[in-house]
């Protein structure tokens, strides 16, 4: 019987790739920012699976284009660049790799908080730039997070984590309570409990607001002109989960009126382009998508999504199937 064929759109660790290769034909995209969506779909064409990152599109002109297909094993614990119910409807089987990189992405999260609230992306720019005149008591003065809130909207296993560790920072931990479990009460490893709270409760009390919901229609710019002055204006904003959570221009001009202190963004709205508006302010701290970019979380990633493809092509349950996923068996 001839070996699976599978597509993988951007090159992946070495190890990973000599896993897959010992059980299916691999194609790999060498180029660099990964294939158009017309070269995704012509390479894909005649693949029992692809590997696929955040910025492929997978809808249904891909879908269409490529039958035969089992599996779309996606490198990345976000999975709104898929339309699962397509795949599904399909017999396509879609998983990501959740629970690999939560440290890492919750780490991420308390660098960007330290950064914004401590204003080292300032003081580096300073000293870079030699103008840093010495020591002074009353110099890029931060604020202290020990007795603060901290308001988490995404209590998910990401979001748990960041709570767990602003224990440590001995802050107090509010999230957003879910519609669909409103009766739940989360706490932290301790017993510490945190606070469930309505969206505009948690803006309006909290002095740090952390995003770590996926990307959907209802939380598609939930961050906009009408949320963020419900902020206080000593608070900052953090955005771990995806660009398109905030409205980029509202809070360009949220900044610009001093409605809240800050932010700290790992994602953005049009990736890799940041609102040029963002880049004026020294009260901004902005990474280029590092939430998981740890060697061993990237590396655990490749390989989550690489058993995945093999599990499938050789018959047997997906190991992580997103939810709504088409589950073979
Ligand atoms: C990925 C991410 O590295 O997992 C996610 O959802 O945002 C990152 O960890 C990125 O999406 C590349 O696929």
């Amino acid at each position: 019987m001839s070996r699976p064929r599978v597509f993988v759109s951007r090159r992946l660790f070495d190890d990973t790739l000599a896993m897959l290769a010992e059980h299916a034909d691999l194609d790999v995209f060498e180029g660099p920012g990964g294939p158009s969506p017309e070269e995704l779909a012509a390479r894909a064409r005649g693949c029992a699976g692809v590997v696929v990152q955040g910025t492929d599109a997978i809808d249904e002109s891909f879908l269409d284009a490529v039958p035969g297909l089992r599996i779309v094993a996606n490198v990345a614990v976000g999975y709104n660049n898929i339309d699962v119910e397509a795949a599904a409807a399909r017999k396509v089987v879609v998983t990501n790799t959740p629970g690999v990189l939560d440290e890492a992405c919750a780490a991420l999260t308390w660098g960007l908080i330290l950064g914004i609230t401590r204003r080292l992306n300032e003081g580096e720019r300073i000293l870079r730039a030699g103008r840093w005149e010495g020591f002074a008591l009353d110099f890029l003065l931060g604020t202290d997070l020990v007795g603060k809130q901290l308001g988490i909207v995404g209590m998910g296993r990401i979001g748990q984590n960041v709570a767990a560790k602003a224990l440590a920072f001995g802050m107090r931990v509010a999230y957003l309570r879910s519609p669909r479990r409103p009766d739940e009460q989360l706490a932290g490893p301790d017993g510490t409990p945190y606070t469930p709270m309505d969206f505009e409760t948690l803006l309006r009390t909290s002095d740090i607001v952390s995003l770590h919901v996926p990307l959907t229609s209802e939380t598609r710019h939930m961050i906009n002109r009408r949320t963020l002055p419900l902020m206080k204006p000593t608070a900052y904003l953090v955005n771990m989960a995806r660009g398109p959570v905030v409205e980029e221009a509202a809070l360009v001009d949220a900044l610009e009126q001093r409605v809240i202190a800050g932010a700290a963004l790992d994602v953005y709205e049009l990736e890799p382009k940041v609102h040029p508006g963002l880049l004026r302010f020294e009260n901004v701290l902005l990474a280029p998508h590092l939430g998981s970019a740890t060697r061993e979380t990237r590396t655990a990633m490749c390989n989550l999504a690489a058993r995945n493809v093999i599990e499938v092509l050789e018959g047997r349950p997906p190991v992580t199937p997103v939810q709504g996923s088409y589950v073979d068996g």
